[in-house]
């Protein structure tokens, strides 16, 4: 499709897979999938969520949002849904958002979603970003529970004055589609790869140590680091800056690609479930994506 190569593809950004949804498939659809065994591992029934917060820039309709979609399908009778808008920061951001609304007693039980059709978004003409997307969700629940440990701390930030270096141009308000304007692939994603590669390593690095100052702790206390999985270099980066053994540093982006939203769910529910997090480990999750925007949230698992 694109003048590329396995060797450039795998050497520069550590994908050899990426899962693309079929036609049918929405992006409800796979939040849906991700939702029943978030609350089959928690052993709770769609009556008890009462906030449901969706992160994705992919959703099913412009109007409502995804998050009302996936409230009839999973029949959550009892929840205010919404979505977010914050690119490959979504579920971080849910989960900050989230977390001090249940700790303070507003909401007792919160599903946060993370998921992106990205293939819907693509330029599959465009080596720059063609090669690095793919379709995927994830999901948790988040709830007030007696004990130690919990949601430590929470960092968000953007800077708009970037959002030009991963953005899409035409579709909105401002350069709405018409029968008359030529796409050129603007309305799909639009990155300036290496400038967002070095804001990505120094912000993502920020933010980590934001949330382990805030907790108290330092980078040697991190049981697990669940990067958002952009390019494998920048997480490379990030695990020396912070002076983490890379053995405890998540990976899936070889299987996954950059799943934006989806991407910090997906790798802490493997993560979890191959009995690679202990009760009581501090785990840190960490993700950067357009707006620019970035984020970090440290949990004690
Ligand atoms: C996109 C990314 C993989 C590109 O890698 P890079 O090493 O920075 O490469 P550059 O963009 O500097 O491009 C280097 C060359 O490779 C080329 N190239 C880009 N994509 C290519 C591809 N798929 N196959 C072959 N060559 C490619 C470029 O055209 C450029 O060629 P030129 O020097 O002749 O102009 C990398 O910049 C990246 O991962 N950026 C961050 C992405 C991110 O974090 N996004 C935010 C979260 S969504």
């Amino acid at each position: 499709m694109v003048d590329t190569s396995d060797e450039w593809i795998v050497t520069r950004t550590g994908i050899r897979e990426r899962h693309i949804a079929s036609n049918g498939c929405h992006s409800s659809d796979m939040a849906v999938a991700a939702s029943k065994q978030a609350l089959e591992m928690a052993g709770c029934s769609g009556d008890e969520i009462d906030l449901l917060i969706v992160g994705t820039v992919t959703p099913d309709y412009r109007l409502p949002s995804t998050a009302c979609v996936i409230q009839e399908k999973m029949h959550l009778p009892n929840a205010v849904g919404f979505d977010i808008v914050a690119a490959c920061t979504g579920f971080i951001n849910g989960l900050s958002i989230a977390a001090p609304l249940i700790e303070v007693g507003r909401y007792s039980k919160a599903l946060v979603i993370g998921v992106e059709k990205l293939s819907s978004f693509t330029n599959y003409a465009d080596r720059n970003t063609c090669v690095l997307f793919g379709d995927a969700a994830g999901a948790a629940v988040v709830s007030r529970e007696e004990g130690e440990g919990g949601v430590l701390s929470t960092f968000m930030k953007s800077d708009g004055n970037m959002r030009e270096l991963l953005w899409a141009e035409v579709g909105g308000t401002v350069n709405p589609y018409s029968p008359d304007f030529s796409f050129d692939g603007r309305d799909k994603i639009l990155m300036n790869g290496s400038d967002v590669f070095k804001v990505a390593v120094k912000e993502m690095g920020r933010a980590a140590q934001n949330v382990l100052d805030e907790a108290g702790l330092k980078p040697s206390d991190i049981a697990m680091i669940i990067p958002h999985q952009a390019n494998i270099r920048i997480i490379d980066a990030l695990a020396k800056r912070l002076k983490v053994d890379p053995e405890k540093v998540y990976i899936n982006i070889d299987k996954y690609g950059n799943t934006s939203a989806a991407s910090v769910p997906l790798a802490l529910d493997q993560a979890n479930r191959a009995g690679k997090i202990k009760p009581g480990d501090n785990v840190l999750m960490v993700a950067f994506g357009g707006g620019l925007i970035w984020g970090a949230a440290l949990v004690r698992w």
